[in-house]
């Protein structure tokens, strides 16, 4: 296709304004799919994501639009994630196209994450056409959102397309936005060949398939090509666009967005954000590249049947491909064995890639606490960071700690201010700002990341009855009085449940923790004492009380003798438990404990 004929764009929006929705009807708008294919949402095809309704990966699709000026347009569409804990594709996305479709329900207006996509848009040169979507729902606003739109992302109220992704309504107009509004690429066929790596993924037949966005150059079957950062080089098999199936094509050109299939062997060798270039006339400059991603939240995986350990890393190493944002590292636990210690970008991105192991990869797990990661000065100069809360060394031997903080910001109702800010200050957060944006509140906080990780999203959507919207970016590191909390079941520390905390909330985390985990771990038939403590000092306690058998009950009165027999033996059933038994914590536990309720 020739360069003025293609536009390369996102869709970015607010989780739940109708990202998906409206990429379906784009394609079936160009006849990309027959009505039989279209089965609603093609472009979330990750069972999990059709179950949980939810974006994850960043799609890709090529799409062929007749434009009433009679030019026939490559459209390439790049469906992004909305969930703040998947920002970091929605930045890969955006660095592969010139424009972006701001999404906005015309019923709920700005949110903050619509904020923090425009200004990552902005951050990437794009074109935005905004565009209202549901403006079929009664509740609908779309003068007001209009105006909102204007007032706080600058786009001028006249330039949204206004539609209903549901019924279809005006997709035409948002067609006819995207060939006239927004740039085509730029490149030269006869330079040097540079294609950005977007993404890449392991295909069962195929093995290691690249998405790339060709900036310069060309690339065809049979070409050698090399990536800049490793130097390895492969043989071109195939390439070829997304229909949305895999389509092949003669060759890709500038401007074009599809996959390169390289019978790549060695996973290590596909870094997102590299530069491919040709082996025999390769470029002199990679291009930019992406930031690189920082894990924020860490916890260990182990598999419950020690035998699935390579399985286990195997597993890690192909999800780890499809995903340059999940980070792990080889580890060891006591009461665990062996396993691996993995980085995650939120909570819901590590439940994710803990359901899709046991998903696809048919593995069964255990996780540990999640933490997130603090930067230990120890009292002979040297710094070390701490993924681990097990890893922790006495306090004596650290001169001081630091935290991660983060800089937040949330939109809420007038009405549900209060609770919400509630909870912010709980949370140790300091508030930096409260603005307006009509009736919506807008507040900026910062909070330690530590009392935001387990469940404040969860917490801020219940107090606000869905409606508060959260978004946020990392803001440096802290010193804090942080302490080590130990957790003893039975008088034996499990390093897995271990956490830290602020020496302000230990005792009633302590405490919350193991109440909870005396519902969660099932009676024994010893008594169990669980215990929370610092150090040695222990500083909560439950006792789980014993499964009731009593063995003297079959023994009618009178013989005392062989009454103190049995009683003798059962104790010595019940120190064989103690000493060499182990009490079973069933995995609900782990992450089910450190929520606060
Ligand atoms: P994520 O992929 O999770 O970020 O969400 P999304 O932005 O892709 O939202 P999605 O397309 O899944 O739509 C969210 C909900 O809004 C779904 O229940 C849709 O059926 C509904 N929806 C989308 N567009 C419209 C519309 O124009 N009108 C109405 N009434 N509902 C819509």
């Amino acid at each position: 296709t020739p360069l003025h004929l293609i536009r390369n764009f996102s869709i970015i929006a607010h989780i739940d304004h109708g990202k998906s929705t409206l990429a379906d009807r784009l394609i079936e708008a160009c006849g990309a799919l027959t009505a039989r294919e279209m089965k609603g949402q093609v472009l979330d095809s990750m069972e999990l994501e059709q179950e949980r309704g939810i974006t994850i990966k960043a799609q890709t699709v090529r799409l062929t639009y007749p434009a009433k000026d009679g030019n026939i347009y490559t459209l390439n569409l790049m469906d992004t994630p909305g969930h703040v804990d998947f920002a970091y594709e929605v930045s890969r996305s955006l660095a592969a196209c010139e424009g972006s479709l701001l999404v906005v329900d015309a019923s709920q207006g700005v949110e903050a994450q619509t904020l923090a996509n425009v200004y990552q848009a902005i951050e990437a040169d794009h074109e935005i056409v905004p565009v209202l979507n549901k403006i079929d729902l009664p509740a609908a606003e779309p003068e007001r959102v209009r105006n909102q739109i204007e007032e706080v992302v600058g786009i001028p109220a006249d330039e949204t397309v206004d539609i209903s992704a549901k019924t279809g309504l005006n997709i035409e107009g948002v067609l006819e936005a995207l060939v006239h509004r927004l740039p085509p690429p730029k490149g030269d066929a006869e330079a040097p060949l540079q294609a950005l790596l977007v993404d890449s993924w392991y295909d069962t037949y195929l093995g290691v398939i690249t998405l790339v966005r060709i900036k310069e150059g060309r690339v065809k079957k049979g070409d050698r090509i090399r990536m800049m950062q490793m130097g390895a080089t492969y043989h071109v098999d195939q390439v070829g666009v997304f229909h949305p199936k895999m389509t092949p094509v003669d060759s890709l050109g500038p401007g074009e967005i599809g996959y390169i299939n390289a019978a790549i062997k060695a996973v290590a060798d596909c870094n997102v954000g590299d530069t491919i270039t040709l082996d025999n006339r390769p470029a002199e400059k990679a291009l930019p590249g992406f930031k690189p991603s920082v894990p924020v939240v860490w916890c260990g995986l182990f598999p419950i049947n020690a035998d699935d350990f390579e399985k286990l890393r195997n597993s890690l190493a192909k999800l780890r491909l499809n995903d340059a944002s999940f980070h792990f590292e080889a580890e060891t636990s006591a009461a665990l064995g062996f396993g691996f210690r993995c980085g995650f970008l939120g909570l819901l991105h590590l439940e994710i890639i803990q359901e899709r192991l046991s998903r696809e990869f048919n593995l069964d797990l255990i996780a540990t606490a999640p933490s997130v990661v603090y930067i230990l000065h120890h009292s002979d100069g040297t710094v070390e960071e701490l993924h681990n809360p097990a890893d922790m060394p006495d306090l004596s031997q650290v001169a001081h700690i630091e935290e991660p903080w983060i800089k937040a910001s949330i939109m809420v109702q007038d009405d549900y201010l209060g609770p919400v800010l509630t909870l912010c200050t709980e949370r140790r957060g300091v508030q930096l700002d409260l603005t307006y944006v009509g009736n919506r509140a807008m507040a900026v906080y910062r909070l330690p990341l530590n009392e935001v990780v387990f469940d404040f999203y969860d917490r801020l959507k219940s107090l606000s009855r869905g409606y508060a919207s959260f978004d946020y970016q990392m803001d440096g590191y802290e010193e804090s009085n942080l302490v080590r909390i130990s957790i003893l079941v039975n008088h034996e520390p499990v390093d897995a449940l271990s956490f830290v905390a602020h020496r302000s909330a230990a005792e009633t985390r302590g405490r919350a923790i193991c109440a909870k985990l005396k519902e969660l771990i099932p009676r024994q038939l010893f008594k169990i004492a669980i215990q929370a403590s610092i150090g040695s000092k222990v500083i909560a306690r439950e006792t789980l009380g014993a499964m009731s058998k009593d063995v003297t009950a079959k023994c009618y009165g009178g013989d005392i003798s062989r009454k103190r027999k049995l009683l003798d033996k059962q104790k010595e059933g019940k120190k064989r438990m103690r000493q060499f038994g182990k009490v079973e914590i069933p995995q609900s536990a782990f992450l089910a404990a450190l929520k606060m309720d």
